[in-house]
């Protein structure tokens, strides 16, 4: 049997299905692979299920020399915590899990934008603490929602589907911001420049992979094209954004409101965003259903298995 390490504990149908097969390894606690310990993992395992932050960089990889792991079956659509271009250099195939999250991730999208629309944490803060002393007309205005303008930025699997829940459950136009054209079945217009995108939308849900092409692609210049009253939701990856740009611009109230799923340095979220009331703050939650998770393990089981059994693994990405 293959040696298979598993960096994270993931639902059990998919332990059990990957220990039928396998032996594996599991890691049982929260935190990545740091780059020393990919190395070691890279040198010990034949296969590898790693998932986000674990570290598998240029670095871990160069120290790893002709590493014994021949494929890396990342547990997620997001793979910007593995070089896999230096992985494909050593011959280690890397492959990721797209499609079977993509309405989870979209659902959480739509809870974030309309929580910080709708001032749902900061309610829920106000109530808890004893502080609602009753109903009355211009208590907690929010930001109304039906019928107003989404920009979507990555107009891919997820963005899509975010922009979908937009138009036809929301009555909302869409503009999107995109390194390429979209053929998409609802009226959708796209944007050339990343400011037009952020000036023209009421809510701005970003979408695009993370990694150095995209790395602080939304910075103090993009926010500031964002109308008043706009709404920013990220559900991409933290280091798209630049973080202390954003809490600068929350702060000073520069826009609306703001909800994030993602961090710059997971799971550090800056105490001065966590200041703020106009900041939804979740913890990385975007795929996280039972359903999801599971089809997600069996997804880069899939991979791995055709991996082993000589095909080509069906999400290879590098
Ligand atoms: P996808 O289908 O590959 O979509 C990515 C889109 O971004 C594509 O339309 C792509 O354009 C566009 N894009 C890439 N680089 C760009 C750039 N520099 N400028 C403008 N557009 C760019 O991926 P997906 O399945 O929708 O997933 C997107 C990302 O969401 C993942 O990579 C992951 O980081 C994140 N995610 C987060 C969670 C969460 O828990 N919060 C869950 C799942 C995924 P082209 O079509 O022209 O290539
Ligand atoms: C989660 O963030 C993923 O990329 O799948």
């Amino acid at each position: 049997m293959k040696k298979l390490l598993i960096t994270r504990v993931l639902p059990a149908p998919v332990v059990e299905a990957a220990r039928a097969r396998f032996d594996v390894t599991l890691r049982d606690t929260a935190a990545g692979l740091t780059e020393a310990e990919a190395t070691a993992a890279l040198l010990t395992y034949d296969a590898i299920l790693p998932t986000l932050g674990d570290s598998f960089t240029v670095a871990a990889f160069a120290a790893a020399g002709a590493p014994r792991a021949r494929i890396l079956g990342n547990f997620g659509v997001g793979y910007n915590h593995i070089d896999a271009k230096a992985a494909r250099a050593v011959g280690v195939a890397v492959s990721n899990t797209p499609g079977v999250l993509t309405d989870a991730t979209a659902d959480l999208g739509m809870a974030l934008l309309l929580a910080a629309a709708r001032r749902v944490g900061e309610g829920e803060r106000i109530l808890r603490g004893g502080g609602w002393h009753g109903w009355t007309p211009t208590q907690m205005l929010g930001t109304h929602v039906t019928g107003k303008t989404v920009g979507i930025v990555g107009m891919g699997r997820i963005g899509q589907a975010v922009a979908r829940r937009c138009h036809f459950g929301f009555d909302m136009g869409v503009v999107y911001y995109n390194r390429s054209d979209k053929a998409v079945g609802f009226p959708a217009r796209r944007i050339e420049t990343l400011e037009g995108l952020m000036g023209a939308a009421d809510f701005v849900v970003v979408c695009v992979p993370g990694g150095a092409e995209t790395r602080h692609l939304i910075d103090a210049k993009a926010l500031a094209a964002m109308k008043p009253t706009g709404i920013f939701v990220n559900i991409a990856r933290g280091d798209v954004v630049d973080e202390t740009a954003l809490t600068e611009a929350l702060a000073k109230r520069q826009f609306a409101g703001a909800g994030l799923d993602v961090y710059e340095r997971e799971p550090l979220v800056p105490e001065a965003l966590m200041a703020l009331e106009n900041v939804v703050l979740l913890p990385h939650l975007g795929s996280a259903t039972m359903d999801t998770r599971i089809a997600m393990g069996m997804r880069a089981l899939e991979n791995i298995i055709a991996w082993d059994e000589g095909r080509a693994p069906p999400h290879l990405v590098n």
